[in-house]
């Protein structure tokens, strides 16, 4: 009778994980979609455990544990800032490939299973670990308690390939033998592979390597659960990893990169990140004081805003709604156009500009807004460099090669607020600002949108 009871709940949880993901499609029903998803969990969890089966100190120490992991990840999510986002992500997702790993290690211990169950268990091992240190090592580039730049050393490739080799024979070797040490130095090595893996990856790909690491967990989770015969936990794992699968490979069609060369790109030397400071820009560069662009705007009929990563940084999206409003009531027509990849991970500008109410149906992506962008009378680009590069159309050599951007060049005036003329995160020299329809509007995002709105007062 129980086991009906949980199978129904399983189930029922399944439905709720996928409703839920279909629901964080837009930001408006994004909150719902997590509640659900929560909801979904908790009711998974609470059916899993057998309380009239588990000692009572074990029931204790589960408690404990549920506590103090409910506390510290409410603390957390309630404290980050959304620029630390990414990190946050790899750390949680590190963790959870990290259980995974431990709960496979504990099943090997008890032994007696199947062929079948071997081979789940070794594997859930290895996608485990690698999960749990290369999350590790993404959040200690991000949180840059490391160097975020790609680390590499001659022989590494060599290295790899040996780590690789030693995996596999291990695997094997585990599934025939069931011998602990060897389990245990599977455990290391795929944990060294999790190393190796981020370490030669650059700043700018990080989250691509964050959301493949998220799959991974995803593959980890349902792997554990075939082996602990958990259907919500090989449903929600399987969930996990086929849409982290399916994030990856958007971010990367967005970034115009293949996952190839994202994780092997290091060893190409094809890496985007952390570059030097541009010295000097294609043409002259002009500079407004808010002043003068207010003027520019009182004579525009079109504006299309393009956040960037500046703008989280500021947190400038209400003071950039309050411009926007502003420009409306001038009678001017704004759009925000919105690049896949500006910011630092995925729905980045969606959710800031969500935060500060800017109605959804303002917003553009990037293939409806280019055909317009050559008649919109001002592009005003706020803290977004790399996505409005015009090299990634022709210029081979550059990293952003091939990368879809927005077309503000072709706009009649291009406003672009920033603070200085140092590069986005690809690390290189941007020709749009010393283009003859640029003008640069230096400074903070915040306090200069801020200014520009008093002087369109002053009109
Ligand atoms: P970036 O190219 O990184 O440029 C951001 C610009 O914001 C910088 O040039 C900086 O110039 C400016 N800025 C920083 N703080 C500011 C402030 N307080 N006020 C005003 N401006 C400020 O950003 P983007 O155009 O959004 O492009 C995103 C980059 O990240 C791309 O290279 C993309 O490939 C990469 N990436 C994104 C993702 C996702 S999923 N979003 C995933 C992987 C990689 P100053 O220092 O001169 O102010």
């Amino acid at each position: 009778m129980i086991d009906a009871w949980r199978g129904a709940v399983y189930v029922g949880t399944a439905i709720l994980f996928i409703v839920a993901l279909k629901l964080m499609n837009s930001p408006k029903t994004a909150r719902l979609g997590n509640l659900l998803a929560a909801l979904g969990m908790t009711a998974a969890v609470g059916v899993t455990l057998e309380f009239s089966l588990i000692p009572a100190v074990n029931l204790l120490a589960i408690f404990f544990a549920v506590v103090v992991g409910t506390g510290l990840g409410w603390v957390m999510a309630r404290r980050v800032q959304m620029t630390a986002m990414p990190q946050m992500v790899a750390l949680f997702n590190g963790l959870g490939g990290g259980a995974v790993a431990l709960v496979a290690l504990i099943e090997f211990m008890s032994g007696g299973f199947g062929m079948g169950a071997k081979v789940t268990t070794a594997l859930s091992t290895v996608v485990g670990a690698i999960s749990f240190s290369g999350s590790m090592i993404a959040f200690g580039k991000l949180q840059e308690t490391l160097p975020g730049k790609p680390i590499v050393f001659p022989g590494l490739k060599v290295v790899n390939l040996l780590l690789l080799g030693a995996m596999v024979a291990l695997t094997i070797l585990v599934v025939g033998t069931e011998l602990l040490p060897a389990y245990l130095t599977l455990l290391g090595i795929s944990t060294l592979i999790g190393i190796m893996m981020v370490l030669p990856i650059g700043g700018a790909d990080m989250p691509v390597v964050i959301s493949l690491l998220n799959s991974f967990t995803g593959v980890a989770a349902g792997l554990a659960g075939f082996v602990l015969e958990n259907t919500a936990l090989l449903i929600g794992g399987g969930l996990v990893g086929a849409s982290g699968l399916i994030l990856t490979l958007q971010m990367c069609k967005a970034m115009n990169r293949s996952l190839e060369n994202v994780i092997f790109g290091a060893f190409t030397g094809a890496v985007a990140g952390g570059g030097p400071a541009m010295e000097s820009s294609t043409g002259t560069v002009r500079s407004y004081t808010p002043e003068d662009a207010a003027i520019v705007f009182a004579g525009a009929s079109s504006v299309a805003i393009v956040p960037g990563y500046g703008m989280a940084v500021a947190q400038a999206q209400h003071v950039v709604k309050e411009l926007a409003d502003r420009l409306q009531a001038m009678g001017i027509e704004v759009k925000y156009a919105i690049h896949p990849v500006a910011g630092r991970m995925p729905g980045h500008m969606n959710v800031l500009l969500a935060e500060a109410d800017v109605p959804y149906d303002q917003l553009y992506d990037l293939d409806d807004i280019n055909p317009e962008l050559p008649e919109t009378d001002v592009a005003l680009i706020i803290g977004a460099n790399d996505v409005t590069n015009p090299a990634a159309r022709y210029d081979k050599n550059s990293p952003i090669y091939g990368m879809p951007i927005l077309d503000v060049d072709k706009a009649k005036t291009c406003m672009v607020c920033k603070r200085s003329m140092n590069p986005g995160y690809a690390g290189i020299d941007n020709e749009l600002y010393g283009l003859p329809n640029t003008v640069m509007l230096f400074g903070d995002a915040k306090s200069t949108i801020a200014k520009l709105i008093s002087a369109l007062d002053d009109l």
